[in-house]
This record gives C-alpha cells, sequence and structure tokens, in this order.
C-alpha cells in the first residue's frame, strides 16, 4: 500500500469539511480501500462524528504527535494514536493542537512537521485524509505540506467564490515553495439545494470559473437533515441512512476519486 494523502479543505466555516472527510472515508472503506482520517482542526469536530466523547482524554492526539514531532522526540508507535471505528481508522484531535497552532508561529522551517508524521504511515493505507480547520494558518501550511491532493469543499449558499482563488494560489505557492506533489483533486459542491435559485447561479459561476482549470466533480452533495442527524449519532450516512441521496453522493465521490487515480 501507499496511500494518497487527501486534505480536505475550505478556508469558510461550515462547508462541510469534517462531514466529507467522515463519509468519505467510509464511502472508500466501503469500496474495499483501507482509510485513515486525520483530525487536524482543535475543534475536533471529526473526533467526535468518530464518536469520542472527551477528546481531553484520549492520551494520544494528533496535537501531542505535532508538539513531539517539533522537539525532535521520538514518536509513540502507531499502535498507542490510531484508533478505529467500524473498519476506519482515526488520530483524535483535541484542544492541544491549538498549542500547537501558536508554537508553529515561532518554528522556522517547521512546515513539515505533520508530514514527518505521515509519511511512515502511508503504506499502512490506501488513502489518508486530514480534516482541517477553515483558517490558513501554521496548521494549515502543514497539512498543504504533508498532502498529495487537497479536496475544496464548496457550499453554494455562503458566498462560495470569496476566499477560493486566494486559497487556490496558496496551494500554488505551497506546491512551489514546499510540496512539489501537490495538487488540486477537484472542488467538491456541498450542501446544495437544487431548489433554490441561489444555488444554481453559484454553481454556475463556480463552474464556469474554473472550467478547464480545476475539477468540479460530478458528485454533489445534496442538503438533506440526515447529514446531521447522522452526526449527532456518530454514525457514517452508509450505514444511518445508506439510501438517502447525499449518502449515494459521497459513495459516487469516492468511486470519482478512485477512477480518477487509475
Ligand atoms: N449535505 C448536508 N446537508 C445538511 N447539512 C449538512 C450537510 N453537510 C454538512 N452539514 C451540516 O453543516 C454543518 C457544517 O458541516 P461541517 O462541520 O462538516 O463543516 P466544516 O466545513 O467542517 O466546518 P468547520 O469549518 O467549522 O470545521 C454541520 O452542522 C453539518 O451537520
Ligand atoms: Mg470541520
Amino acid at each position: 500500500m501507499n496511500a494518497k494523502i487527501y486534505m480536505a479543505a475550505c478556508m469558510k466555516g461550515g462547508c462541510a469539511k469534517t462531514v466529507t472527510t467522515y463519509n468519505l472515508a467510509y464511502s472508500l472503506n466501503e469500496l474495499g480501500k483501507k482509510v485513515l482520517c486525520v483530525d487536524f482542526d482543535s475543534q475536533a469536530n471529526l473526533s467526535t462524528c468518530f464518536g469520542v466523547e472527551d477528546t481531553a482524554e484520549v492520551p494520544v492526539t494528533i496535537g501531542h504527535l505535532m508538539m513531539a514531532q517539533i522537539e525532535d522526540e521520538e514518536l509513540p508507535a502507531p499502535e498507542e494514536y490510531i484508533m478505529s471505528r467500524k473498519g476506519v481508522d482515526f488520530i483524535s484531535s483535541s484542544m492541544v493542537l491549538s498549542a500547537v497552532d501558536a508554537k508553529l508561529r515561532l518554528e522556522m522551517g517547521a512546515e513539515k512537521m505533520l508530514s514527518s508524521i505521515l509519511e511512515p504511515l502511508r503504506d499502512r493505507y490506501d488513502a489518508i485524509i486530514i480534516d482541517t480547520a477553515p483558517t490558513l494558518g501554521a496548521l494549515n501550511i502543514n497539512a498543504l505540506a504533508a498532502a498529495d491532493e487537497v479536496i475544496i469543499t464548496v457550499n453554494p449558499q455562503l458566498l462560495a467564490m470569496m476566499g477560493l482563488q486566494d486559497f487556490i494560489k496558496t496551494v500554488k505557492k505551497i506546491k512551489a515553495r514546499v510540496n512539489d506533489k501537490l495538487s488540486v483533486a477537484g472542488i467538491l459542491l456541498t450542501m446544495c439545494d437544487a431548489r433554490t435559485n441561489l444555488c444554481k447561479v453559484i454553481t454556475e459561476q463556480v463552474c464556469d470559473t474554473f472550467e478547464g482549470q480545476i475539477r468540479i466533480f460530478d458528485s454533489r452533495i445534496p442538503n438533506t437533515v440526515k447529514v446531521g442527524e447522522s452526526v449527532y449519532y456518530s454514525e457514517p450516512l452508509i450505514e444511518y441512512a445508506p439510501e438517502c441521496n447525499a449518502s449515494k453522493a459521497y459513495q459516487n465521490l469516492a468511486k470519482e476519486l478512485i477512477a480518477y487515480e487509475s
């Protein structure tokens, strides 16, 4: 195995990065892929999706690993920090990661800390997906330095185009300066409400702007209350509501990603 590392990213809050990481992981797993998710947001929403009730009680989180890496300490064995739920592995986050964020700002040349943690794990997985926070700080620079491909989630209800071009510019800079294998896998339209005109207008605008430049995934994730419910019950859509359109859309997305690779 030689995992491809994906980063779910968007510089806006609430664009379904976490929901996408979680459901894409289970959809890839359904297709026989071995997947690791990394919760790289101190809000730890993804860890909650995976059923972690109190992240303060997790002995080794991604924050602890980052601290150890920054301090040049030896990392614990993967068995000590990789958790597993229903066939998908994950590394939990916690508030420790916000201390890492502050610390990273004082370090020089520390863009590759996350990369150093994840590289040795590549041979255990087919895919590693990093869920990130909606800010362009030192943590997300680390995520971009670790990733092969960025999946940009766009919520067409939320002035979607704002910040998108700037983010793409940053991806290009990181590619040129830190991580030459980095590319944008595509733009994923999430929380689409096909009935609203705004959704149609913004979807067209995104497609027109990036046509021929960045792929827009054919799979679009519809808005449905099932998503919130499944998060509440810490279950992936594929289990909670396998027949709902959002679940099918995430399964299609997984197929699109795999087809794209081969
Ligand atoms: N397809 C969908 N239909 C309905 N609700 C959705 C859908 N996708 C996500 N949501 C809801 O939207 C909210 C934001 O989703 P999510 O937490 O995945 O976004 P995020 O981009 O990770 O946010 P943050 O930037 O805060 O990390 C959540 O309450 C989630 O349940
Ligand atoms: Mg999130």
